[in-house]
């Protein structure tokens, strides 16, 4: 098979807990995994062996009980029970009679903080964090390249941007919408964010964009022109700044800050290819003062 090299970035992709056990750490190690995340912006632990329900876990000792309520389902019959919890999403095409692949809208770019629109006492700037633990990974993407997922670093976007154009977007504020909403309405509920983002932990300023569906304040007549400013600035962004590509292997539990990354999934072929990835949300409670 053909080599592909992807390169390394100085803060994405940080490989943390070496050799570590996420059922078994101490409450120092959890104190560090997201100081790390914090720093890093996206942060890998490899080798892992979860269960659903032990993700779940992991996720509310470190982050705090998810505030997000998910109905208590029936289990599905056409996936094994050790990969079904509630609160965790599967993402790819777990069943074996069928290729369909749930979580398409996710190969496009996006910050994921997709629930908060519809979450009443969390504001955009809340530190969202999602969890993917990788257990089956396609061969290789439509690409030819070996299974990734991507992101780009939003500090590092707003700092190489131009400073009369950073002036500019500090000026601005964009709403935000639940995912996959594109029809506006008196029932859609949009939240208001400044486009340049203070950290709530680190300080650092950074863009926010959310996806693009986000409608820039005072662009809400005209949903095309939105669309259209969305898209220049996204792609000046992807002029300047690299993107850096996390290579799956199974067993990795990649974390990442929707608050300073942007990330993007890449298609592969369902009929060839199976994947199976737990996916998990959760805002910091324990940050939050
Ligand atoms: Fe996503």
């Amino acid at each position: 098979m053909q080599q592909h090299t992807f390169k390394q970035h100085p803060r994405l992709g940080t490989e943390v807990l070496q050799g570590g056990n996420l059922r078994e750490l101490t409450n120092q190690q959890r104190q560090e995994f997201k100081q790390s995340l914090w720093e890093n912006g996206v942060i890998v632990v490899r080798n892992q062996n979860m269960t659903a329900s032990q993700l779940q876990e992991f996720t509310n000792h470190t982050f705090g009980e998810s505030g997000f309520k998910y109905l208590p389902k029936s289990l599905d019959p056409d996936i094994h029970p050790d990969l079904q919890s509630p609160g965790v999403s599967i993402l790819g095409n777990p069943k074996e009679s069928s290729p369909e692949i749930i979580g398409q809208f996710a190969w496009q770019w996006h910050h994921d903080k997709d629930h908060l629109p519809r979450t009443d006492g969390l504001d955009m700037n809340s530190l969202y964090v999602v969890m993917l633990y990788g257990m089956e990974i396609p061969v290789q993407g439509l690409d030819g390249k070996p299974h990734t997922t991507e992101f780009i670093d939003m500090v590092e976007a707003y700092q190489n941007l131009e400073p009369g154009y950073r002036r500019q977007l500090e000026q601005m504020s964009m709403y935000h919408l639940p995912p996959r909403t594109y029809k506006l309405g008196s029932d859609v509920p949009m939240k208001k964010h400044p486009i340049v983002s203070t950290h709530k932990v680190t300080g650092h300023k950074g863009l926010y964009l959310g996806s693009d569906t986000s409608i820039a304040v005072g662009m809400e007549d005209d949903l095309s022109l939105a669309k259209q400013f969305w898209q220049e600035l996204f792609q000046r962004i992807l002029e300047c700044t690299p993107v850096y590509a996390h290579v799956w292997q199974p067993g990795d539990l990649v974390v990442w800050d929707n608050s300073q990354v942007m990330h993007a999934g890449i298609p592969y072929d369902g009929s060839k290819y199976k994947r199976v990835a737990l996916r998990v949300a959760a805002v910091d409670k324990t940050q939050i003062v």
